[in-house]
């Protein structure tokens, strides 16, 4: 068999599975359920005007584009600027800027945790966790279900029964959680999860590492996410911050203390070995932390939240054919995730595209199988008529569904 046939057959497992990928083009017009741009900030004018007067302003000195790594000729003072001025607002000690979330994730995992260290990761953990897992030198990986405290208590405490040198503090145990989910919308509970540490690992050596992609810019004072939310900034070790969704921009940064900061210069290789971000992104990101730090995107945190209430509201309203086995919405009260449960997501996302509203079906393997959903999102943008009539077009598929004896 030839390597082009052997993709071509991985393909076709794939599609017989019907979890074969593909790329499309979003649709023109369309009502946007799906997009991560939860404060809408990509298309408002407050952005672009402010974006459009610092590109305007360029420092007189500026490259619009980086042309280098961070280490070498990829450096500003604008960049480090921006660095103080996010990890300000962050009440971090300090930042570090990476390309993306998926070079922060990468970058952490595969240097900071060292030989014959402890990970613990959550079952649901983003897909650049373990990738940075996977090349990481930690001695051991074990994952605990999802968001339970108990489940991480129990697989601790067989870790330091079978070890230890877990307890008295030889190895480092890490910690890894996402604040708010990406594909379930629900929050961790990371107060519940540091008792848990705080109790069995009482000599300091358990560290915390939280993902708050899903949660920067929606959750927290000003949107600074879940962990300040809950005032447990100190008792994160890295926290790591992605720009590329609620904030209309890209990269990410990682809120540490200066030590690590500087070990991840030293160490991280995909900040190492890449080109910068040019100052066009810096601007962006610059951007969209004034309008946070300046309170401007409260009300649209504010504005989200009464949809979220008013999606939940009308979702709950469903009434669902006793015959339909599988069509649930799984719903953390105040996330704008959404995930609704059917067993036939890509045709229930087909008709919703079909009439102008986009949703997209989620399937494995980016979700464990038997979990395949369509993922609605909600945008500090959308309308209630918009929401209204996104749940009407879900009433009349599942009537449809029903009328034609169509099991789901
Ligand atoms: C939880 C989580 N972490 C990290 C990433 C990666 O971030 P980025 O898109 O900036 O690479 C994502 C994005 O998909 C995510 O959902």
């Amino acid at each position: 068999m030839t390597l082009v046939d052997s993709l071509k057959t991985a393909l076709a497992r794939r599609e017989a599975k019907e979890a074969r990928r593909s790329l499309t083009l979003v649709p023109q017009g369309g009502r946007d359920f799906s997009s991560n741009d939860f404060l809408s900030l990509s298309t408002s004018p407050a952005y672009r005007d402010r974006y459009l007067g610092h590109l305007n302003n360029a420092p007189e000195n500026a490259h619009f584009a980086s042309g280098g790594s961070r280490l070498l000729d990829g450096n500003s003072a604008y960049a480090e600027e921006l660095e103080r001025f996010v990890a300000a607002f962050h009440e971090a000690p300090t930042a570090l800027l990476f390309n993306s979330g998926y070079d922060a994730n990468v970058g952490v995992l595969s240097s900071i945790p060292q030989p014959g260290d402890l990970i613990l990761y959550d079952e649901l953990i983003h897909a650049s966790i373990h990738e940075g897992m996977r090349l990481s030198r930690a001695g051991k990986r074990k994952m605990f279900a999802h968001s339970s405290p108990m489940a991480l208590r129990e697989v601790l405490k067989a870790e330091i029964e079978a070890d230890r040198d877990v307890q008295n503090g030889t190895r480092n145990v890490f910690i890894l959680v996402e604040s708010i989910y990406s594909m379930d919308g629900d929050m961790a509970p990371i107060k519940e999860f540091i008792e848990v540490v705080d109790d069995l690992l009482p000599g300091g050596n358990g560290y915390f590492i939280v993902d708050e992609a899903h949660a920067t810019g929606v959750f927290g004072p000003r949107g600074a996410g879940v962990v300040q939310q809950l005032g447990v900034q100190n008792r994160m070790f890295i926290r790591v911050h992605t720009f590329g969704k609620a904030l209309a921009s890209h990269g990410a940064m990682v809120l540490c203390g200066p030590e690590t900061r500087d070990y991840l210069i030293n160490y991280a290789r995909s900040l190492i070995y890449t080109t910068a971000l040019g100052f066009p992104f810096l601007a962006s990101i610059r951007t969209a932390y004034e309008l946070l730090s300046s309170g401007e995107t409260e009300q649209l945190q504010e504005r989200l939240q009464q949809l979220i209430r008013h999606l939940h509201r009308r979702l709950g309203g469903l009434k669902v054919d006793p015959s339909v086995t599988l069509f649930e919405v799984d719903h953390f009260p105040t996330s704008p995730i959404f995930s609704i449960r059917t067993s036939q997501p890509r045709l229930l996302a087909s008709h919703c595209r079909t009439h102008g509203y986009i949703a997209r079906a989620i399937m494995s393997p980016t979700v464990p199988e038997g979990k395949e959903r369509v993922r609605v999102c909600l945008h500090a943008g959308n309308t209630e008529e918009e929401i209204d009539g996104l749940v009407e077009l879900i009433r009349g598929w599942l009537d449809s569904c029903f009328r034609l004896g169509a099991k789901l």
